[in-house]
């Protein structure tokens, strides 16, 4: 656009100077024709008198001074001086009085006296104060009375020079105006199309993967846009297929998990069932006393009730749930995966500490129990021989800080980058999937949060889960 508008700008100024220049040429043409014709009007008369003067008709000098001052003084014919040289050079009447009798020898008066035909000559500069010195033999065939010598002055031609150029000017550059403008308009209209491809790009560079709404063309630009649905589409299904991927990986690890909790849970229930059916027994007879009966009701209600508790917690876990955010107790959550992993704790000598206040957050409260599932169950395969979980919590503005620590194995500093990488795992065939840390990791940074760890071999480890958070 700068290089066009410079463009444009130069050419009207090349212009405008070609055609002043032009202009000029023709009115100093015009000029010269003007002042040669004036010569040749005045050279008779004068030559003239001359002739009476010299047969003595009429007194001498009088009637060529006479002549000589109107000439001088009519406006109209624009002479800037006017005089009459005898055959030797010497003025025989000037316009400027201070001049007459004086013998003139310059070189212009020189040509002038030698010339036989009317001679122009240019004096300075035309467009600035410049006359035409024009020179005419006075003559009548062959007898020479003398010379006669006028400047044409220009000045009315500068002036009409100048108007000239102020219009050219003005006509130059109120097109190069227009140009500038014209070519203004026409990159808006064309760079509009542009712009709209890359603001559409830009979007599905943000992760915006809706297509943008671009116009049907038949042109290269049809071709680009063309090249962008295909290129959306295909994110979109690639994008599709991630979350197929991601959504099984979240199943296949909960899967796995659900067969270690319902391994659990057959030992669980095996306790209060055998209970149960001590207390069934004992019913049976029926001497008992009414309130050793109800003594046993008692049990067998608490067992069965056991029973019925530990069945559902795991029902609730294995169910699928579609992913639904709410205000969540993370206290309350804390507690419900302890209640859920309790016989886990219990078999594995694990002190439990849970020091989370009853916080609210905004997440999916299935979710974030898969999570905490998945640590407990790493930190208790972390401490094989017991030893202490610790849940805590830290706020930090905007966030939400969860830490599960316990004081098992720890991890090398080697595997640090690597255990939330789905399918790594240190533990052996048919043990661990891999996929616990990966999904719990997956699962925070939906929710807007991080997830961390801090550990050293033999030291224990401590997991960090920050979600999004705002103190009420
Ligand atoms: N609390 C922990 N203490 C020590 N190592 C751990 C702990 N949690 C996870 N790890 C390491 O991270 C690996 C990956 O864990 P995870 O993704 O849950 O898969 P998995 O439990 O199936 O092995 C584990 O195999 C283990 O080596
Ligand atoms: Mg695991």
């Amino acid at each position: 656009m700068a290089a066009g508008v410079a463009a444009i700008f130069l050419f009207a100024l090349v212009l405008h100077l070609s055609l002043v220049k032009e202009e000029t040429s023709h009115l100093l043409e015009r000029e010269n024709r003007a002042a040669r014709t004036l010569a040749a009007s005045m050279r008779f008369p004068i030559t003239q008198v001359l002739l009476y003067e010299e047969i003595g008709l009429v007194a001498e000098a009088g009637l060529l001074d006479l002549y000589i001052t109107r000439l001088a003084g009519n406006k109209d014919m624009r002479i800037a001086y006017v005089m009459v040289l005898g055959p030797d050079g010497v003025v025989l009447s000037h316009s400027d009085l201070t001049q007459f009798h004086k013998q003139l020898a310059d070189p212009l008066t020189v040509t002038a006296l030698a010339a036989a035909d009317i001679t122009l000559t240019m004096v300075g500069d035309p467009l600035n104060g410049g006359v035409i010195d024009v020179a005419a033999p006075l003559s009548i065939s062959s007898k020479r009375f003398g010379t006669l010598r006028f400047g044409y002055s220009l000045a009315g031609m500068s002036a009409e020079v100048q108007a000239l150029t102020g219009k050219i000017l003005y006509i130059s550059m109120s097109a190069a105006v227009l140009l500038v403008f014209i070519a203004f308009v026409a990159a808006r209209i064309m760079t509009r199309p542009i712009r709209r491809l890359s603001d559409a790009l830009n979007s599905v560079r943000l992760g915006n993967l809706d297509p943008a709404p671009l116009p049907e063309r038949n042109d290269e630009l049809g071709e680009l846009h063309n090249s962008y649905r295909i290129m959306v589409n295909r994110l979109r299904e690639e994008e599709s297929e991630r979350k197929r991927t991601q959504e099984l990986l979240v199943s296949t690890e909960k899967m796995a998990t659900i067969g270690t909790l319902a391994a659990g849970l057959a030992h669980e229930v095996n306790s209060p069932l055998t209970g149960a059916m001590h207390g069934v027994q004992a019913l049976r007879k029926e001497s008992l006393p009414s309130q050793k009966r109800d003594q046993y009701l008692k049990v067998v209600g608490e067992s069965l009730e056991n029973i019925r508790r530990a069945v559902s917690q795991l029902l609730d876990y294995s169910t699928v749930h579609a992913t639904h955010l709410s205000d969540c107790n993370v206290g309350h959550l804390v507690g419900k995966t302890l209640e859920l992993l309790d016989f886990q704790l219990d078999r594995g000598r694990i002190e439990v500490a849970n020091r989370v206040p009853p916080l609210t957050v905004r997440a999916d409260a299935h979710k974030m129990e898969q999570v905490l599932v998945n640590l407990v169950l790493n930190a208790i395969a972390a401490m094989p021989s017991g030893g202490k979980l610790d849940i805590g919590h830290i706020e930090d503005g905007a966030f939400l800080t969860l830490s599960v620590a316990d004081t098992g194995c720890g991890i090398p500093e080697e595997n640090l980058d690597r255990i939330f990488e789905p399918f790594f795992t240190t533990k052996g065939t048919g043990k661990g999937t891999g996929l616990g840390l990966a999904v719990c990791k997956k699962i925070v940074e939906q929710h807007g949060g991080r997830m961390r760890v801090s550990s050293r071999t033999g030291e224990g480890a401590t997991f960090f889960i920050s979600l999004p958070y705002t103190p009420r």
